[in-house]
C-alpha cells in the first residue's frame, strides 16, 4: 500500500503538466536510503497517462547497456501510449527493438542509436518523440551512478537542455553526491527543481502502521501508533519493520511496551531489518571515504556526545587539529555526519543510537528484561531523539515556511562541501537566506561573513537576513549598502 506524499506527488504532476504545455521542468528527488523515493516515482508513473519510462541505474553496468535499456524503455512506453500490443519481455535484443521501431516508423532513428554513441541517443530521442507525436518524462532512479560514465553529465546537458519533448525526473540516495551533481559549476546547475524526501508526516506514518497491522488482524491503540511514529520518525521502512516484528511476535493487542520491545529488537539485534539497514548504510557510506580506524573512532566519539567542535574532537583523539580536520572532511562527504555552526552531528539520530549501542553487543535476551528495555528507551528519547540541534533546525524550518507563505520563495537548506546556507532557492535568480536565532542582535561581522559566503558560492544573489533579535546599527548600514533584505520576527509573524 502507498500512503500519501501529497505534496511531492503534486510537484511531479505539475512538472509533467508543464512539459505538456511546452515549458519543461526537470525534478530531482533527493533523500536518504529507503525513505520512499522509488515508491514515490513509481506511484507518479502509475498515475500519469502517457510516456513515462523508468530506469534504475543501479543495475546498469556499462554505457552500452545503458543506451540499450534507455532506448528499450522509451520505445516500450511510446508503443503503450499508442495502444499497440507490446510485451516488455519480448524486447530483449536490438533486433527486437528494431522490429518494434519499424512499426512506430522510427527504425532509421533506432538504427542510428544502435550504431552510435551516447550523443546519438540523446540527439535522436527528440525526433523519435516528434515523429510519434509524444512527450516523455524519463525517470532515472539512482542517478548518481552516471558519475561512473565519464563526460555523461556534460553530454546529457548539452543535448537535452533545449529539447522540448522530454523532461527528466532523477533520484538518488547519496545526498551529497546528488547535491554535487546539481551544484554551481556543474552542468546541471539550475536545471532541476529539487524535492527533498523526509520521513512521512505523522498522520501518514500512523495510517501506514495502522493499516499494516489491522490487515494482519492485529489490534492497536492510538497511543501505541503514536509511539511507533515517534520512535521511527516516520521513516516508512522503519515503520514497516516495526509492524512486521509486532505481527510476527503474535501479539493480539498491541500495547506501548510491545512497541518498545519490537522497535529495539529491530534496531539493536542482528535479526532486525532496521539493524541490517543501518549496518549496510554505515558500511557503504564509510567505504566511500574510509581512511582507517580513526574515522570509526571519531564516529564513536560523536555517538557518545554530539555537537563537538573540531578542537574538542582533536583533544579527545589526542591528535593535531590539522590532521583531525582532514578526517572530518572525509566524514562530511559520507552523509553520516553534518556540520552546523562549527559543530559536528550525526545526520541520522537513530544511526547514532544504533552505533553507540551495537558496540555494546546487546542481546535479545536482555531486551526481554523489562527494566533494561525501559532504561534504553528512556535514554533514546532523552539523549538521542531530543537534541539541541533540533531546536535550531526547527527554527530555521519555521522561518523557511514563513518565507514560503509570505514571499512565495521555496527555500531549502543548502550544503555543498564545506559551504552551508540556511536556505537557498533557485528561480529566475538565486535567493539565499540566513537565519540567526540568537538573543543578541546580528552584527556587522555576521552580515559581512554572509555576503562573503554568498559571493563565493553564487557570485550574485538576492539575499535575505533573518535575525531574531534585530540588527546593530553597523549591521543595518551594511545590509542597506549590500541590498540585503533585513527580517525580524514581527515581519514574519513568528514571535
Ligand atoms: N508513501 C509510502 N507509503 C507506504 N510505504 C512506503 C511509502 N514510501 C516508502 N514505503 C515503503 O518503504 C520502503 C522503502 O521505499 P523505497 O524503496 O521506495 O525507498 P528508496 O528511497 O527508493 O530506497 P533506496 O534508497 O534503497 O532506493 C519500501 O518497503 C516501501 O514499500
Ligand atoms: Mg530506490
Amino acid at each position: 500500500m502507498f500512503v500519501n506524499r501529497r505534496v511531492e506527488l503534486k510537484v511531479l504532476h505539475s512538472a509533467y503538466e508543464s512539459l505538456m504545455r511546452g515549458e519543461k521542468v526537470n525534478v530531482a528527488v533527493i533523500g536518504p536510503r529507503r525513505i520512499g523515493k522509488t515508491e514515490l516515482l513509481l506511484k507518479f508513473k502509475g498515475e500519469a497517462q502517457g510516456v513515462v519510462p523508468y530506469l534504475n541505474l543501479q543495475r546498469i553496468g556499462n554505457l552500452e547497456s545503458f543506451i540499450f535499456a534507455y532506448t528499450r524503455e522509451l520505445l516500450y512506453e511510446i508503443a503503450r501510449a499508442l495502444e499497440m500490443k507490446v510485451e516488455r519481455s519480448g524486447l530483449l535484443t536490438w533486433d527486437d527493438l528494431l522490429i518494434l521501431s519499424a512499426k512506430l516508423d522510427v527504425d532509421k532513428e533506432v538504427k542510428a542509436i544502435k550504431d552510435g554513441s551516447l550523443e546519438t541517443l540523446f540527439e535522436v530521442q527528440e525526433s523519435i518523440l516528434e515523429k510519434t507525436g509524444q512527450k516523455a518524462v524519463f525517470i532515472l532512479d539512482e542517478f548518481q551512478e552516471v558519475l561512473n560514465f565519464k563526460g555523461f553529465l556534460e553530454i546529457m546537458r548539452a543535448l537535452t537542455e533545449k529539447q522540448k519533448n522530454i523532461a527528466y525526473f532523477i533520484s538518488g540516495s547519496a545526498v551529497r553526491m546528488m547535491e554535487g551533481i546539481l551544484a554551481p559549476k556543474n552542468p546541471f546547475f539550475g536545471q532541476f527543481r529539487r524535492v527533498y524526501l523526509k520521513g512521512l508526516p505523522k498522520e501518514d506514518a500512523i495510517e501506514l502502521a495502522k493499516i499494516t497491522l489491522e490487515r494482519a488482524g492485529v489490534e492497536v491503540t492510538q497511543s501505541a501508533l503514536e509511539l511507533i511514529y515517534k520512535l521511527t520518525q516516520g521513516h516508512p521502512f522503519y515503520v514497516l519493520a516495526v509492524c512486521r516484528r509486532l505481527i510476527e511476535e503474535g501479539f493480539e493487542k498491541i500495547r506501548r511496551r510491545d512497541v518498545h520491545y519490537a522497535f529495539l529488537t529491530e534496531l539493536l539485534t542482528e535479526k532486525g531489518d532496521i539493524y541490517m539497514h543501518l549496518e549496510y548504510v554505515f558500511n557503504e557510506s564509510l567505504s566511500r571515504a574510509y581512511k582507517g580506524p580513526v574515522h570509526k573512532q571519531i564516529l564513536l566519539i560523536l555517538a557518545q556526545e554530539e555537537g563537538l567542535r573540531l578542537s574538542e574532537i582533536a583533544r579527545r583523539l589526542n591528535k593535531p587539529t590539522g590532521e583531525v580536520s582532514n578526517y572530518l572532511k572525509f566524514l562530511l562527504r559520507t552523509d553520516l555526519v553534518v556540520r552546523q555552526n562549527e559543530r559536528y552531528y550525526f545526520a541520522d539520530k537513530l544511526m547514532r543510537f544504533w552505533l553507540a549501542k551495537t558496540y555494546l553487543g546487546i542481546t535479545e535476551l536482555e531486551l526481554r528484561r523489562e527494566k533494561f528495555l525501559e532504561e534504553l528507551i528512556k535514554e533514546l528519547e532523552e539523549k538521542y531523539l531530543r537534541v539541541k540541534k533540533e531546536l535550531g533546525l526547527a527554527k530555521e524550518a519555521v522561518v523557511r515556511e514563513k518565507m514560503r507563505e509570505i514571499f512565495g520563495i521555496d527555500f531549502k537548506p543548502y550544503r555543498r562541501g564545506d559551504v552551508e546556507f540556511d536556505g537557498v532557492a533557485f528561480g529566475d535568480k538565486v535567493y539565499v537566506l540566513e537565519v540567526k536565532w540568537r538573543s543578541r542582535p546580528a552584527t556587522y561581522r555576521d552580515v559581512e561573513e554572509f555576503v562573503r559566503k554568498v559571493r563565493g558560492e553564487f557570485g550574485s544573489a538576492e539575499m535575505f537576513f533573518f535575525s531574531k533579535s534585530g540588527f546593530t546599527e553597523k549591521a543595518k548600514e551594511l545590509c542597506e549598502k549590500e541590498g540585503i533584505r533585513m527580517l525580524k520576527p514581527e515581519d514574519l509573524g513568528t514571535r
